[in-house]
């Protein structure tokens, strides 16, 4: 998502679904960068958001004024975690350039409105997560990227990690203990 859409320290960023597993990478990614972050979450997801390094705005009716309000002279980039309509139309609001857009969660909206969408089922997303993993792995290991475990699952119980998984909303990473 930072790849695509060339997110640098000097850019005022939009994180849609920022207390979440993928919100909190992109937080602390963002934050080493050096950009600015605007996160949105419930209310039980503020101080999440804040801790590591966002300017909280919930979501909800009324999104997009009150992202403008923070951001009065503009947001450059924005990352979307949750896939809603509501994300989508604010993004394509307060972004000027859709090849400033990402979404995770949106792939037809994004194709009809024409800004990217990643997976890791693209070979392009595929070998670039690839590439970095080693990168992140280095970082986490240096105490600069936190990954939230959401719960941990005996190796034996690995079908149940995989169901929850497949859920699609675990709360955090899940680990396998030998
Ligand atoms: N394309 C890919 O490569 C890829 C990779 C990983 C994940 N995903 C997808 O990306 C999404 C996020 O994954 P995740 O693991 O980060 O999920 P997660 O940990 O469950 O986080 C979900 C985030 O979305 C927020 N949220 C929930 N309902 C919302 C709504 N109606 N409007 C706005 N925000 C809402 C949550 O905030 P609250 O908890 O405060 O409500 C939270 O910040 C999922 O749909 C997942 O399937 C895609």
């Amino acid at each position: 998502m930072l790849r695509v859409t060339r997110a640098a320290g000097r850019d005022t960023v939009l994180v849609h679904g920022a207390s979440g597993a993928v919100g909190v990478s992109l937080l602390q990614q963002l934050r080493l960068l050096g950009a600015r972050v605007i996160g949105t979450a419930s209310e039980r997801g503020a101080d999440v958001v804040r801790r590591f390094g966002g300017e909280w705005v919930a979501y909800g009716d009324g999104l997009e004024a009150r992202v403008r309000s923070l951001a009065p002279s503009g947001i450059d980039v924005a990352l979307d975690c949750v896939g809603t309509d509501e994300a989508v139309d604010v993004s394509l609001a307060v972004v000027a350039d859709r090849d400033r857009i990402v979404t995770i969660a949106a792939p037809a909206r994004a194709a009809e409105a024409g800004f990217a969408a990643v997976g890791g089922a693209q070979p392009a997303s595929k070998a670039f997560r690839d590439s970095v993993r080693q990168r992140l792995i280095d970082l986490a290991g240096a105490g600069q990227l936190e990954v939230p475990v959401a719960r941990t699952f005996p190796l034996a119980e690995a079908t149940a990690a995989a169901e929850l998984l497949e859920s699609g909303h675990p709360g955090g990473k899940l680990a396998l203990v030998p």
